[in-house]
């Protein structure tokens, strides 16, 4: 592989030399001094066409500890707001020499449109396309799973008959997309927990189950692993905003229902979150909650990713 741009196609193989890559560099995070000097002479070029905090820092961070050389571009303030086209934007990456692309992008398949275009030679690592997929997030999160549930000794090992249970905003969420793809590969159970408004058409071809209440999830599918969306307002028509109110009574994980959780069960949220509407302060904040353990895992798994595609020593097989 050359590109990272999805979870969907990636094999149980490869999602665990990513896993275990990612191991190998959280091992080097530990150390006093951090740098590798991996990716010395490389360009990576941050090319974001949304907002972001953790992705875009979690990817100039793992750059740079792998000493390349790191550019950030965003598209407000840029050229894009005068109508300058992706493929004028990409030559331009080109012409300064970008050895690795990191894009995000409102447009599902972006990434794969940079990739397959010819207008580039570099590498692309899809960082969120749309509701499509948001690769590198999926994989720091089975990361996650597998430190949490297996401790040190996670290294090599899937996610066989792990219960993951995902609520909330299905339907615009590409990270809820590439968890399923990822989690399946890895032989967890998936289920998702949502609104029948929230999820989009076509799931019940997936291979997930679907609940519409949260209490018949946690009750039924003895979570080892919650994980909380946000409802994202921003790509969603105003008709279908559901009363926050009732969102939250229904499918906001309170502190009553984490109570009613396994003691060995973990709470999971990507980021950015909205406390007191889809997950309690007392939940984010609690023992079980691992979300800033992701934006550090974030970090190695980066570093794992770019090193794989970009070195030149592992990528041919990564
Ligand atoms: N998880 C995630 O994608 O967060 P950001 O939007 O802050 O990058």
């Amino acid at each position: 592989m050359r590109h990272l741009l999805d979870t969907r196609t990636l094999s149980r193989d490869d999602a665990i030399l990513v896993l275990d890559t990612a191991e190998d560099m959280a091992a080097t995070q530990q150390r006093e001094v951090k740098k590798l000097p991996t990716l010395r002479g490389k360009t990576v070029v941050n090319l974001f066409y949304e907002d972001s905090t953790r992705t875009r820092i979690s990817f100039e961070a793992a750059a740079k500890r792998l000493s390349a050389d790191v550019i950030n571009f965003s598209a407000k303030g840029s050229s894009v707001s005068k109508g300058e086209s992706l493929k004028d934007t990409a030559q331009t990456l080109q012409a300064i020499g970008a050895d690795g692309v990191v894009i995000r992008h409102p447009a599902s398949g972006a990434p794969a449109r940079l990739a397959s275009s010819g207008w580039i030679d570099a590498g692309v690592l899809n960082a969120g396309d749309g509701t499509h997929e948001h690769p590198t997030q999926a994989l720091l999160d089975a990361f996650t799973m597998r430190r949490r549930l297996f401790g040190a000794d996670s290294r090599g090992r899937d996610l066989d008959g792990v219960s993951v249970v995902i609520v909330g905003d299905i339907a615009h969420s590409r990270v809820a997309r590439s968890n399923l793809w990822l989690l399946n590969v890895l032989g967890a159970r998936v289920s998702f927990v949502a609104p029948e408004t929230l999820l989009p058409y076509g799931t019940r071809d997936w291979p997930v189950t679907i609940h519409h209440s949260l209490d018949d999830a946690i009750r039924l599918e003895a979570p080892d692993v919650v994980m909380m969306l946000r409802i994202q307002s921003e790509r969603m028509h105003a008709a279908f905003f559901p009363n926050e109110r009732e969102y939250a009574r229904n499918w906001g994980l309170d502190d009553r229902r984490v109570g009613g959780l396994a003691d060995r069960a973990i709470i999971m949220h990507p980021g950015p979150m909205n406390r007191g509407l889809e997950i309690s302060s007392g939940a984010a904040d609690s023992p079980r909650s691992t979300v800033l353990e992701q934006v550090a895992n974030g970090v190695s798994v980066r570093m794992a990713a770019l090193y794989l595609l970009l070195s030149g020593e592992r990528g041919e097989s990564a």
